[in-house]
């Protein structure tokens, strides 16, 4: 039987609603979540992700601010604009987005991001709340997997997740966030790499398969078990002479293989992707609420 669709597009739709509604309740007190990007250059797929960023804040009605640096404003310049943010009453959120220009160290400028106000979740401070179990915002793929999840009726708790891929944005707070002895989470979870030795050995024992790994259909049909749920992060540019751009995209996992053995899987494009941008809104409004004395 063909597996279910999960649409990511549909389930971040639903969040978007309900965000809308805590946005009103926080205007009902005087509020308006406000969010600022910090854009060093032009690289074309930052300024993409920044303008849906942008969009997705006015959809629901929060504020959003671009702060544009050319490509090479100095670090100091880059760490002074961040400063600058930290200390706004205006804003509940500040995300840089990455990759920066080499000339500027990244852990540099997300280390001087006040952990109140990280809505990206890459602070220190924050990803050792997380591993602890402690109150704090979560970084938006890897939440917005669990939400996928969770929302389409594949709760992870007591069930064995194989994720595919350790890096600090995905694979590694995942793990995190699905180990720990809360709802929605509670799962076994089993975390592979390159160092692995094989891989499908671990990936056919799981109920659920993420994959991070940046590797086209790199898990195939005969590496998941009849009935297992695949969450395919992965977002890869393969050439394509039929489309006018030249490529398609593609996930990590071979979706239409796959499709016709697992109980459910996500698609490339609509999948995860459009989950992570509606994370990052959710936790803008979290830290609006959490200053405004809102518990949600
Ligand atoms: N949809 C979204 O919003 C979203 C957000 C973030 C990322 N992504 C996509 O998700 C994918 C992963 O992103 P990332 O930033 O986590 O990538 P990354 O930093 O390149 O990490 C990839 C991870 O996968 C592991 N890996 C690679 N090939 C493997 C293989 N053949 N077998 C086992 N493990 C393998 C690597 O292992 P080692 O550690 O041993 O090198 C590494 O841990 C990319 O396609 C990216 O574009 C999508």
């Amino acid at each position: 039987m063909a597996a279910k669709i999960i649409s990511g597009t549909q389930v971040a739709a639903e969040i978007r609603e309900e965000l809308k509604e805590r946005v009103k309740k926080l205007n009902e007190k005087g509020v308006t979540p406000a969010l600022a990007v910090v854009l060093v250059g032009e690289d074309p797929a930052s300024v993409s992700y920044v303008t849906a960023k942008a969009k997705g804040a006015e959809e629901i009605g929060m504020h959003e601010e671009t702060v544009r640096l050319p490509a090479d404003t100095p670090e100091e310049e880059v760490l002074k604009t961040v400063d600058k943010l930290n200390k706004d009453p205006k804003f509940h959120g500040i995300l840089v987005q990455l990759p920066l220009p080499k000339h500027v160290g990244t852990d540099k400028v997300i280390n001087y991001i006040s952990p109140e106000k990280d809505v990206d979740a890459f602070h220190p401070v924050n990803v050792g709340k997380l591993l602890r179990g402690e109150p704090c915002p979560l970084p938006c793929t890897p939440h917005g997997v669990q939400q996928l999840l969770v929302r389409s009726g594949y709760d992870p708790a007591g069930k064995h997740v194989v994720i595919c891929g350790r890096s600090n944005i995905v694979g590694k707070p995942l793990a995190a966030i699905l180990m720990q002895k809360k709802k929605g989470a509670n799962a076994t979870v089993t975390v592979c790499h390159t160092g692995t030795k094989d891989l499908a050995s671990f990936s056919r024992q799981a109920d659920i398969v993420v994959a991070a790994m940046g590797s086209p259909k790199a898990i195939t049909a005969d590496m998941v078990r009849d009935g297992a749920v695949v969450i395919d992060v992965g977002v890869n540019r393969v050439e394509d002479k039929t489309r006018e751009k030249g490529f398609r995209l593609v996930g990590d996992a071979d979706f239409d293989a796959i499709k016709e053995k697992a109980e459910a899987i996500t698609p490339v494009p609509g999948g995860v992707g459009p989950m992570t941008v509606t994370m990052l809104l959710m936790n803008t409004v979290e830290a609006a609420e959490i200053r405004a004395g809102i518990t949600s």
